[in-house]
């Protein structure tokens, strides 16, 4: 087994949709590890998208990212970064699969409901940069 780490984003929070989204994250095999329900900071989230720092939206996701509370977690399953960012769909909801959490609740390229690690290595940065060893189960 292997891990990855996600955010439910604020617009997905804002509408009403964590249950939903928790729901279909477990039916689709993944076990929690670990999760917080927090609002990020400009620096907080600042930090956190750094490898973003030099693209033309940075500003823009880093306001919309502490624009209200997130659900952050890691997940654990076989192949779990791949399969994650199967089953959340393309950046662009426009572009998600159907049955993808994007495609299924989110709205924008902006507001896209959730984060997905995209490697390994990012997925344990990441993880560690919400959650002590303590955190984790
Ligand atoms: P994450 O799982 O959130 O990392 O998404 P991703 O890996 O599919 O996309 P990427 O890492 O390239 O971009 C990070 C986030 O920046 C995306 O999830 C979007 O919320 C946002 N983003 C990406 N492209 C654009 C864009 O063209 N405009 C705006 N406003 N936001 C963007
Ligand atoms: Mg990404």
């Amino acid at each position: 087994t292997n891990r990855t780490f996600t955010m439910i984003k604020p617009d997905a929070v804002a509408n009403g949709h964590i249950g939903a989204i928790l729901n279909d994250i477990i039916a689709g095999g993944f076990k929690i590890i670990a999760m917080k329900y927090i609002q990020l900071s400009k620096e907080t989230a600042g930090a956190f998208y750094a490898v973003h720092k030099e693209r033309p939206f940075y500003g823009e996701l880093v306001d919309f990212m502490t624009s209200g509370p997130i659900v952050a977690a890691i997940l654990e399953k076989d192949n779990a970064v791949e399969d994650f960012r199967t089953l959340i769909g393309a950046t662009d909801p426009s572009k998600a699969e159907a049955g993808t959490i994007r495609n299924k609740y989110a709205k924008s390229i902006d507001a896209n409901a959730i984060h997905g690690s995209d490697s390994d290595e990012n997925a344990a940065i990441e993880g560690s940069f919400f959650f002590s060893h303590f955190e984790r189960f």
